[in-house]
């Protein structure tokens, strides 16, 4: 078949569940993946034919693509800050968002020296916030828990894939028991209300693990107060605490680190314009 058919047949198929340009760049990313084919051969070579055995894997995932899943998870990879993770069905798909939260540990790192700093990443799933900080302080000690042992499982091969050391900590936060001290600790953990299940869209309720997503409607901070009052404990005098946030969720986060005494909070909105990530410094 013609690849530009199998182009037409993904619009028909998918017209309806995605809008047109995500349908084109799930097309582009499939061929790149399967066929390593660039964008620009549909320009080049318009009458390119491809082989029954390599338009299979485009036709599996198109009627995976229908369903709904995910194409990271499809694929089994994701990119985070311009690197690659395997992600599975076990570990959250790493979000633009979450970028952010690790560009501001790495400019205030990179002010100072990341020598001889220790830094736990609390819920790590993928590792995509500890992996990326070993990359870029290469002088710093990562660590990183996480409950779930299978999400842990992919977190180590992403180290292993990115050439990076981070010591792994199976761990449940809520019930843990870790006496170690660390200069800064960053955390995305589960923030979201079943209320606002509604609000989401069904790729993410259906097929992203509920472990990484939900806490109940009656202690949406839940995480947060373990985490801070934790880091009130394991941060050294003047460590720095990293959240990412519920973004209806601001005020509340906020008044959590100043009711216990951290310093110089700064709350910051995400690329979308919304509250997203708190920095707050330990007296
Ligand atoms: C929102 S996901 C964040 C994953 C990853 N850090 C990221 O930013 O893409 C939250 C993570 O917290 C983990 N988690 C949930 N409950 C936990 C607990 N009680 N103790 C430790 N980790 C937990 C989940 O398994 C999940 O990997």
């Amino acid at each position: 078949m013609l690849l530009k058919e199998i182009k037409t047949i993904y619009h028909q198929e998918l017209e309806g569940i995605y809008p047109q340009e995500e349908i084109d760049a799930f097309f582009y990313e499939v061929i790149t993946h399967f066929l390593g084919l660039e964008k620009f051969v549909m320009v080049l070579q318009p009458n390119l034919m491809v082989s029954k055995e390599e338009e299979q894997p485009l036709f599996e995932t198109l009627a995976q693509l229908k369903l709904e899943k995910p194409i990271q998870y499809i694929l089994g990879v994701s990119h985070f800050m311009d690197m690659e993770f395997k992600v599975n069905e076990h570990v959250l798909i790493p979000r633009p968002e979450t970028e952010e939260l690790v560009r501001w540990v790495i400019s205030d790192c990179q002010v100072g020296s990341s020598q001889d700093l220790k830094v736990l990443d609390i819920g790590t799933g993928s590792g995509c916030i500890a992996i990326t900080l070993a990359k870029h302080l290469p002088e710093a000690a990562v660590c990183a828990l996480d409950i779930s042992e299978e999400a842990l499982k992919v977190a180590q091969e992403n180290a292993q894939s990115n050439n990076v050391e981070v010591r792994f900590i199976h761990e449940d936060i809520l019930e843990g028991d870790i006496k170690e001290e660390f200069d800064i600790i960053i955390s995305n953990p589960p923030y979201v209300r079943e209320l606002e299940k509604e609000e989401m869209k069904n790729n993410v309720k259906q097929f992203e693990p509920s472990q990484a997503l939900f806490v109940p409607d009656d202690n949406p901070l839940l995480f947060y107060k373990t985490i801070v009052e934790f880091a009130k404990n394991q941060l050294v005098a003047g460590g720095t605490l990293y959240l990412e946030i519920n973004q209806y969720l601001g005020k509340e986060t906020r008044a959590l680190l100043e009711a216990h005494n951290f310093l110089d909070i700064e709350l910051r909105k995400d690329l979308f314009g919304n509250d997203r990530m708190l920095k707050a410094n330990k007296r």
